[in-house]
């Protein structure tokens, strides 16, 4: 039987990694939820629509098993990082907080009984991190982290919910920096060093073949014991 994932982001980094990962497995069948549709089977999706014009846009998907919400609004780079703090706050509310709480809610309807569903955390988000994109990320993870658990409560005995929380990854923002400024990253960090797309897209095809409800509501951290849950 196919295994049918519905997912947002993509067109990422580690959205891109995840789908590579993806066309190994013969019987999985993955829809990309995207603002740019290239391929048929894509379904044209933005996370800042409302949650009606969502279930609109989902109607013709069907059942699903896997709800992967990786969409994520990117603040360190251009045009957003030049914003004013509350414009990049509200950003991560639009796309991060409300855009990811509205896919879900969209999207359950078409969840398989014992499907799984995947949001996007940050390792830091409950240790701390300085600076307003620190604050900002925060704010905005943290709050979906916070809800994940509650949602693995609310669906107990018929989803099964994670939070995938990455340090420092290699994505967009990363690709656009000069080897000096990574390096001093990579310092920063007790492990040394970025994690690749790959790293988080293996962790997330782990997720999706690992027994279900056993680590409903758990944090997976990604980031080679960087920061260790408290
Ligand atoms: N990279 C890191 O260091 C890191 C660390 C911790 C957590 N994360 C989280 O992991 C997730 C993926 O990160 P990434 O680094 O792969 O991100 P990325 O390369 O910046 O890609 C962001 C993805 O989100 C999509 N997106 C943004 N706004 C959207 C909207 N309004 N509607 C629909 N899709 C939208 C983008 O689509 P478009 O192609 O249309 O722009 C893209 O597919 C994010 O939630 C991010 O916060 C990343």
């Amino acid at each position: 039987m196919r295994l049918r994932i519905l997912a947002t982001g993509l067109s990422g980094g580690i959205g891109q990694a995840f789908a590579a990962r993806a066309i190994s497995h013969s019987d999985w069948q993955v829809t990309r939820l995207l603002r740019q549709p290239s391929q048929p089977a894509d379904v044209c999706f933005d996370v800042t629509w409302s949650e009606e014009r969502m279930r609109g846009a989902l109607g013709p998907v069907g059942t699903v098993d896997v709800l992967l919400a990786l969409a994520g609004a990117d603040i360190l780079s251009a045009p957003l990082r030049r914003k004013p703090y509350a414009d990049r706050l509200e950003a991560l509310y639009q796309v991060d907080i409300h855009g990811t709480v509205k896919t879900v809610r969209a999207a359950l309807p078409h969840l398989a009984d014992d499907g799984i569903i995947i949001l996007m955390g940050w390792d830091q988000a409950g240790l701390g991190k300085s600076g307003e994109s620190g604050e900002l990320y925060a704010l905005a993870k943290g709050a979906l982290t916070a809800y994940a658990k509650s949602l693995a409560l609310t669906l107990l005995g018929r989803a099964t919910v994670y939070t995938v929380a990455p340090g420092w990854v290699d994505t967009r923002w990363g690709e656009t920096l000069e080897a000096p400024q990574k390096q001093r990253i990579a310092a920063q960090t007790r492990a040394g060093r970025w994690q690749t797309p790959d790293d988080v897209a293996q962790v997330l095809e782990a997720l999706i073949t690992f027994p279900r409800q056993l680590a409903t509501g758990q944090v997976i951290y990604v980031n080679r014991g960087d920061v260790l849950p408290s």
